[in-house]
């Protein structure tokens, strides 16, 4: 028996980091998007152990891949001795701020519950997609939704009726950045490591009610800060973007990803041929819906 499953990425549309806690990670308030870029995840029964095989020979497919690790955490919970083997078609880029490991690890449980039978409850399910990273739990479903915590406490944002209509230019600029690195330097950035709470809710809610224009000003990530010190690359896109008529430009997550929101698709298509005659080549780009369905 054979399992394929879609395994769709996020953007952070708001990342605000509330302080740095007792056990080293950090209480954050994020509001993320679902994003219909996806990789394709295939499970078949079958062999000893977990086998995984990917397209991308830069992502090493042992046993501290994140899929392993959600196999065999489920393996593990379920008490099932059979094996698996699971193809990884990565359309996603790595290391990006934009979820596509953590999505991959949450699909795999998903995956591997429905082709085993359903032994796990789906209270089970997100505990072990808790234990597996802070963003691992939001890809157990589809929707828009704020997570707190370190991330790992969902609660979904209603509809972001201000995102219909409107269309993503992601842009990845070919290197990536390193989750903790990001964390570990707003040790330098005292009013970003402290930020305070409520600007998530405040910012699903505007975007429920009022058009992207007007709530422009409270997209926000606080990892900007260390991230586009480091690489300037990342402040000049963001300046060009915003120039060239990005309604909303922003920073995914810890990075590397940076995206514009646009009210129209010609318009995000015409800023990635901008962007393209600007920096060249090089960086990897996507024009797709801001709200496209993701299951
Ligand atoms: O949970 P995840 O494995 O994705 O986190 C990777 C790293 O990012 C953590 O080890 C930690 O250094 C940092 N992090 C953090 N606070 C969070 C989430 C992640 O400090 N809320």
């Amino acid at each position: 028996m054979k399992l394929e499953r879609r395994s769709h990425c996020k953007v952070n549309l708001l990342l605000n980091v509330l302080g740095r806690r007792p056990d080293g990670f950090h209480d954050l308030e994020t509001l993320m998007q679902p994003v219909a870029l996806c990789d394709t995840l295939t499970f078949e029964r079958g062999g000893h152990g977990i086998a995984l095989a990917c397209n991308d020979p830069r992502l090493p497919v042992g046993g501290d891949n994140l899929v392993c690790r959600a196999a065999e955490a489920f393996f593990s919970a379920a008490g099932i001795k059979d094996g698996v083997r699971i193809r990884l078609a990565k359309e996603i880029p790595l290391a990006a701020g934009l979820g596509g490991g953590s999505g991959n690890a949450a699909v795999t449980l998903l995956g591997l519950n429905e082709l085993f039978g359903q032994p796990l409850a789906p209270s089970e399910i997100s505990r072990i997609a808790a234990g597996l990273g802070s963003d691992v739990p939001f890809f157990l479903q589809s929707e828009a939704a704020i997570a707190t915590g370190r991330g790992e406490r969902i609660e979904l944002a209603g509809s972001l009726r201000a995102l219909d209509g409107c269309w993503l230019l992601l842009i990845h600029p070919g290197f990536g950045i390193s989750t903790p690195w990001a964390y570990q330097q707003l040790r330098r950035f005292p009013d970003a490591l402290n930020g305070r709470p409520g600007r998530a809710a405040r910012l699903a809610e505007l975007l429920s009610r009022a058009p992207l224009a007007s709530a422009a000003t409270d997209f926000y990530n606080a990892l900007e800060g260390p991230a586009l010190e480091k690489y300037p690359i990342l402040a000049l896109y963001q300046e060009f973007l915003r120039k060239h008529g990005a309604t909303v430009c922003l920073m995914s997550g810890s990075g590397s990803s940076t995206f514009a929101l646009t009210e129209s698709e010609g318009r995000a298509r015409e800023l990635a041929d901008l962007f393209r005659a600007e920096f060249g080549p090089t960086a990897w780009l996507r024009t797709l819906p801001a709200r496209a369905p993701c299951s």
